[in-house]
């Protein structure tokens, strides 16, 4: 899609659909009615509003063919409810725009506020809301979308503003590639070509990508995650991708979990749960999308990416219930359940990521467990971390790109759960707990690191779409982990 900027008031127009914004305070919402109305003219629009019931709400739309004197063809009128934010206003505008055209070609979003914020929210949400995968349709064409967007200025100083679409869409562009990963199916996205996916994008924008094969994964002796390769036909691959940039002060690792398909291994899923686990690799999607969007925005932050990466089989050689393997960082781990999997591979990644590389601040994603959801319903991800500053920079941020997290305990009353008669470790603890648990078990492996774990398990696929999120992969923590490095 095109984004550009244009002067025109929205009257003034000609795209195929204009979007306003709609406040619902009762004076607020009539105020803004009747200045459509003074174009439109009057008892134009209320009328329609009223037989819809539009009220301005939050996620409350209405389409109207454009009359009187507005030269566009249609108007969305956007209900905001009371958000205030300038910023969230105009993401909203752009995505909603983006996201419900289909035979509309051109658009056109009028910004409560102009400012670059506001130009880059608007235009972030165009070039996302624009999402459509269609990888597999042999019609590309039939989902539709807009071909072109202009972002009305008014005749204010445009200093910065082009530079603001190009920061949103990169956003958005690297938002979608994480998309785009987390929906390929796993026939086609496998360890091997999630690596080449990344390694070709890294090419593209001059960045550093390294691959491990098998051979490599066991000379450097991450075995856990060659248990949980071992019932698969597919090699595993570590992926790093490194952004260096020359004024960088700060080194930030990004960990994570690439299971490009979660069959539960031998403790195999029931059909139902294991339908949609091609999106077990979303943390990998998100680390990668927020190392390239990095480069894309030239942060000034050195930036790794480390994805571990292989599939969950039942093959004949399949890790069982009851093994015990020898971590990269030492300890002994008995496994209990094998669709306790993403855990494993995490842990050896962690290590060998603080060891080798030292950041200084190391943030895993990870599809990591169901229980997660249970706690915090399907569009809501847990953050642990025992750094209160941390915590607090990466919830503002979130809260900035409209994503949600809450923080979770690292509760130690529950370690006892991990303690194994005969390892050092067990990789699950009780029934109560899951998620919290499972972040105890990461902890003992990241090596008194600065450290962060994300449970993405349910906002990065979604069965429909809600708020920011489309239906399917999401690419859920590329926006807050970008403005999380903006802002270091
Ligand atoms: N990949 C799953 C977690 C998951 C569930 C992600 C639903 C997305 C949606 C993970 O590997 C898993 O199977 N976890 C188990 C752990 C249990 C065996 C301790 C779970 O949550 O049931
Ligand atoms: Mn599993
Ligand atoms: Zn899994």
């Amino acid at each position: 899609m095109k984004i550009s900027l244009s002067a025109a008031t929205w009257d003034k127009c000609a795209a195929d659909v204009v979007a306003l914004a709609i406040p619902s305070a009762k004076t607020k919402f009539n105020k803004a009615i009747r200045q459509i109305e003074a174009v439109t003219g009057k008892g134009s629009i209320k009328p329609l509003a009223s037989d819809e019931r539009f009220e301005g709400k939050a996620t409350q739309t209405l389409k109207v063919v454009a009359v009187g004197g507005a030269k566009a063809r249609w108007l969305l009128l956007v209900g905001i409810g009371d958000e205030t934010d300038a910023e969230k206003i105009a993401w909203t505008l752009g995505h909603t725009l983006a996201s419900t055209s289909r035979a509309q070609k051109t658009a056109a979003v009028k910004l409560p506020k102009v400012t670059v914020a506001s130009v880059r929210a608007s235009s972030q949400g165009l070039a996302a809301g624009a999402y459509r995968y269609t990888e597999y349709k042999s019609d590309k064409k039939s989902s539709g979308g807009l071909a072109s967007a202009v972002i009305l200025t008014a005749p204010t100083s445009r200093r910065g503003l082009a530079a603001a679409i190009k920061t949103g869409r990169s956003l958005a562009e690297s938002i979608n590639f994480a998309r785009d990963l987390v929906n390929r199916p796993p026939n086609d996205l496998n360890p091997i070509t999630l690596a080449r996916a990344a390694s070709s994008e890294s090419r593209k924008l001059g960045l550093t990508c390294s691959i491990w094969n098998k051979a490599r994964i066991k000379k450097e002796g991450l075995n856990l995650l060659l248990a949980v390769n071992a019932g698969s036909a597919i090699e595993p691959r570590v992926i790093h991708v490194t952004y260096k940039p020359r004024n960088a002060k700060k080194k930030v690792a990004f960990v994570g979990k690439g299971l490009t398909f979660d069959s539960g291994g031998l403790c195999i899923k029931p059909a139902g749960s294991m339908i949609d686990m091609k999106c077990d690799m979303a943390g990998a999607a998100a680390t990668l999308g927020i190392v390239f969007a990095a480069a894309r925005l030239k942060l000034p932050v050195e930036i790794h990416a480390i994805v571990g990466s292989t599939e969950n089989m039942t093959g004949a050689h399949a890790y069982r219930p009851g093994d015990i393997y020898k971590s990269l960082q030492g300890k002994t781990v008995e496994v209990i359940n094998t669709d306790a999997e993403g855990r494993l591979v995490l842990a050896d990644v962690l290590t060998w990521t603080a060891r080798k590389l030292k950041p200084d601040v190391m943030i895993d994603h990870a599809t990591l467990t169901g229980a997660c959801m249970v706690a915090l319903g399907p569009w809501r991800a847990a953050l642990y971390t025992d750094h209160d500053d941390l915590a607090k920079s990466y919830l503002a941020a979130a809260d900035d790109e409209g994503e949600a997290f809450w923080r979770m305990p690292l509760d130690e009353d529950l370690r006892s759960a991990l303690k194994s008669p005969i390892a050092d470790l067990k990789h699950i603890g009780g029934r109560y707990g899951g998620s919290i648990t499972a972040a105890l078990f990461l902890e003992e492996f990241t090596e008194e690191m600065k450290w962060m774990h994300l449970d993405i398990a349910g906002p990065a696929f979604v069965d429909r779409a809600h708020g920011r999120l489309p239906k399917g992969g999401t690419g859920f923590g590329v926006a807050t982990g970008v403005r999380f490095l903006e802002n270091l």
